[in-house]
């Protein structure tokens, strides 16, 4: 029976939580801590029915009756929501598939699964009006995909670009205030519990690339999975990258960036993580250390920027129970949460056919016909300067060159046949630039 705001509550929701790690215990702490508010908010009461963990002695914190090693019996079970903080792609995906066909709601947090497999999930959520609810999976806290496709539905999005990745923001912002390189800042950031003891997933941009290819289909309407995410990391950002955007009134992000793009007269969209330099007048130059922000733009609302805490137990359960509220009430009212939305199915574009701009730091001969001969390269790629900067030394001089926007293929061309003129010695910096137009 549906709550009728008189007091009594219908009958409870149960939830088999799958996973306790750090988010896990977070999110029984808040079920726990929060059950009278939630119960008055829901409609319902909302209780653990089980937790399925590898190793149930390892986790003390948590009540132990309701911990099970069997994953696959608690979600056959008759609980109605299924919370999924174990993350990766199996036992996931087969666990959250049986959850879905068997009518039951899920809420998870898992960002590897989504970017992969969202077809298939949102089939099977589809086929059974099953709610499936995933806020958690980009951005932790920052409530970012409910706005994408609920608030904004309305509206035509056209660009979201995103600081989506703590750890690399992190190391980043350290390189930036200390002129470190990155192999000292990652060690220091690894040394403070920041980054993982492997940091690849970080720092090579998958977990980046997973967040863009969720933003990415929400917000374009459109299918796009992780496989389709042009992926930078971090690694190569030099000291002399962040020294030569701070000349130049810049600051170096690892950005996550879904557009539209119009090529040859068809719409489509780019989807990248990569670092590029912003100014630091841009909202998203000042977001420092581990916190995650997104900058949106839409035909009608403007621009719209989403701040906070993209990651740890407290903050990414947050998102969690903010969904399995939402999943809750659902239930007791007999509701059904959006559904995918890919009609748009907009084409990603190769990242050569994206737009981009670039800043070239070099080194060259400072003697007469120099400046000409790099210009003559960037005219022979139809890349158009859009700003030149020289400064002499003794016998060499400075050149910073920034561009305007041109296919990335072509500005990569230019880049290449740069490097190898004789008058060049050495190519210092080279990195995209956003956020600005010229
Ligand atoms: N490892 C991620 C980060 C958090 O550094 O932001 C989880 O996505």
């Amino acid at each position: 029976m549906a709550s009728q705001n008189n007091g009594e509550h219908g009958k409870p929701i149960k939830v088999a939580l799958l996973g306790c790690g750090t988010v896990g215990t977070e999110v029984v702490r808040l079920l726990t801590d929060q059950a009278a508010d939630l119960t008055a908010r829901v409609g319902a009461p909302v209780e653990i029915a089980g937790i399925a963990v590898r190793r149930p002695h390892k986790h003390r914190d948590v009540p132990a009756e309701l911990l099970t090693t069997d994953a696959e019996a608690l979600v056959e079970s008759d609980v109605d929501v299924v919370v999924e903080v174990i993350g990766g792609i199996e036992p996931a995906r087969t666990l959250l598939l049986a959850a879905l066909r068997s009518g039951k709601a899920v809420v998870t947090a898992n960002k590897a699964l989504l970017a992969e497999h969202s077809a298939e999930l949102f089939e099977a959520s589809d086929a059974s009006g099953a709610d499936l609810y995933f806020e958690a999976a980009v951005a932790g806290a920052i409530p970012l995909l409910r706005p994408l496709r609920e608030s904004l539905a309305g509206d035509r999005i056209t660009r979201v670009m995103g600081i989506v990745n703590g750890t690399t923001n992190f190391i980043l912002s350290g390189m930036d205030s200390t002129g470190a390189s990155y192999a000292e800042t990652l060690e220091e950031a690894t040394q403070l519990g920041y980054a993982e003891a492997d940091p690849t997933a970080d720092v090579d941009g998958f977990d980046a690339a997973s967040k863009a290819a969720i933003l990415a289909s929400l917000a374009f309407h459109s299918r796009v999975t992780a496989a389709d995410v042009h992926r930078e990391g971090i690694s190569s950002v030099s000291a002399a990258d962040i020294a030569a955007a701070k000349a130049l009134g810049r600051t170096v992000k690892l950005l996550a960036i879904c557009e539209r793009v119009i090529t040859d007269g068809v719409e489509g969209i780019s989807v990248r993580v990569h670092p590029a330099m912003i100014p630091t007048s841009h909202p998203l130059a000042s977001v420092h250390g581990a916190f995650n922000a997104v900058f949106v733009e839409a035909d009608a609302a403007g621009e719209m920027m989403f701040y906070g805490q993209g990651a740890g137990g407290a903050p990414t359960a947050s998102a969690v129970l903010g969904d399995l509220v939402a999943v809750a009430r659902n239930r007791v009212h007999r509701g059904r949460g959006p559904r995918e939305s890919a009609y748009a199915g907009l084409p990603v574009r190769p990242m050569g056919q994206t737009p981009t701009r670039y800043h070239i730091s070099l080194d060259v001969a400072d003697r007469a016909g120099v400046l000409s001969q790099v210009a003559a390269v960037f005219a022979e790629h139809d890349v158009s300067i859009a700003a030149v900067r020289q400064e002499g030394r003794v016998d060499d001089a400075s050149l910073v060159i920034v561009t305007h926007a041109a296919t990335d293929a072509a500005l990569r061309s230019t880049v290449d046949k740069i490097g190898g003129l004789p008058v060049v010695r050495e190519v210092v910096s080279v990195m995209r630039v956003e956020g600005e137009e010229l």
